[in-house]
């Protein structure tokens, strides 16, 4: 292992920097983050099609996958083109955790993460998630038993301590290294923080100047040109874009552009942006049925449409429609509207 003054060397391919996780290679450092409810299959494919090249499953309970209970299975499922796949699991018992991580890599995960950064109350009541920060024994335990359990890479996703006065990820990171895992993510907001006030990129170069390991950077990414901000402050080996990507997974590709030219990249044509939403609501409804699909990808309906001209008026009509086609095709007329074509973002003017 490289020593913390000795960086690992970065390559460059096709003008972006390869980067390895363990025994993982990965075309470039922009991954998708870990997002309940949001992650699933479909978005990922949406993301790596532009470009994401290392996207993480939402956190999945290591319990619910150990005793089988809930929707835990659903969460694994991802269809041929989905990898390299990272599986985020989520508890607080070091065996529960390594029985998981074995049945995530049985079922196809080329990564594990263990998720030490969730601040709801449901996950950190269990001592799970970001209730982890506050206790370090435990993470330590939790590493090692995983580490032992699987091959694959290991990943953990850290917040920046448990409150402002116990900010403590150099440490975790540092206990986390030392146990064995082969990338630390940091978001640097406290758990008691929440989504509150801005990450703090300083701490998370505080981490990359201690470790060895590759770091990645998460929080506040909200465009292209915060890819590269995160990258100058930070210092760190990649990036993780999470609510930059909704509505807009387009950023990952301006991201490569810009890396690629130094050009920053407009946003997509309306036909692009149909295109997109057509396939990534085909790949929701296929994933999950007609009806839970529909309820599922309205969200995403709505991200990909906020601030056009007349969004909001469109998106009260389509959540009347019922079926895929009638969808689409008043996608297709609200997208093609004169206000849409003449608004001064749009590349495909009227001529
Ligand atoms: C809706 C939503 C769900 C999230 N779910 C998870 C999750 O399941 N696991 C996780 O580690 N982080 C989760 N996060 C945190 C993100 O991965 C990311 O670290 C955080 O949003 C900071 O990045 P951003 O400020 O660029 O959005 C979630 C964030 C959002 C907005």
């Amino acid at each position: 292992m490289p020593s913390p003054s000795e960086p690992p060397e970065r390559v460059k391919l096709c003008g972006h920097e390869i980067m390895n996780i363990g025994s993982l290679s990965l075309s470039n450092g922009l991954f998708l983050a870990p997002m309940a409810g949001i992650s699933d299959s479909a978005f990922r494919m949406v993301a790596r099609s532009f470009g994401a090249s290392l996207c993480y499953s939402e956190m999945i309970s290591a319990e619910g996958l150990v005793r089988g209970t809930g929707r835990s299975f659903e969460y694994l499922a991802s269809p041929p083109g989905d990898k390299p796949l990272g599986i985020q699991l989520f508890g607080a018992n070091p065996e529960a955790l390594a029985e998981a991580a074995i049945i995530a890599v049985e079922q196809g995960a080329d990564l594990v993460d263990i998720n030490m950064g969730c601040p709801v109350k449901k996950v950190i009541r269990n001592g799970a998630g970001a209730a982890l920060m506050k206790d370090p024994a435990r993470v330590a335990a939790i590493v090692s038993v995983v580490r032992r359990a699987v091959t694959c890479p290991l990943t953990v996703k850290l917040r920046s301590g448990w409150s402002e006065a116990s900010i403590n990820v150099v440490e975790i990171a540092r206990i986390v290294q030392d146990c064995g895992v082969d990338a630390v993510t940091v978001h640097p907001r406290t758990a008691v923080r929440g989504f509150r006030g801005g990450a703090d990129w300083r701490l998370t170069a505080q981490v990359k100047n201690v470790l060895s390991v590759p770091v990645i950077g998460s929080g506040d990414i909200w465009t292209a040109a915060d890819i590269r901000r995160i990258r100058d402050v930070a210092g760190c080996d990649a990036v993780m874009v999470a609510r930059g990507s909704l509505g807009n997974p387009w950023i990952f590709r301006d991201a490569l552009r810009e890396e690629e030219s130094g050009l920053s990249a407009g946003g997509p044509s309306p036909t692009e942006r149909e295109e997109t939403i057509r396939r990534h609501m085909h790949l929701a409804l296929d994933l999950y049925g007609e009806n839970r699909g529909m309820f599922i990808f309205r969200k995403h309906m709505l991200w990909y449409t906020k601030g056009l001209p007349g969004g909001a008026r469109f998106r009260k009509t389509v959540l009347e429609e019922k079926s895929r086609e009638a969808v689409l095709e008043s996608l297709h007329r609200f997208l093609h509207s004169t206000e849409v074509l003449m608004s001064p973002d749009s590349q495909e003017r009227l001529v």
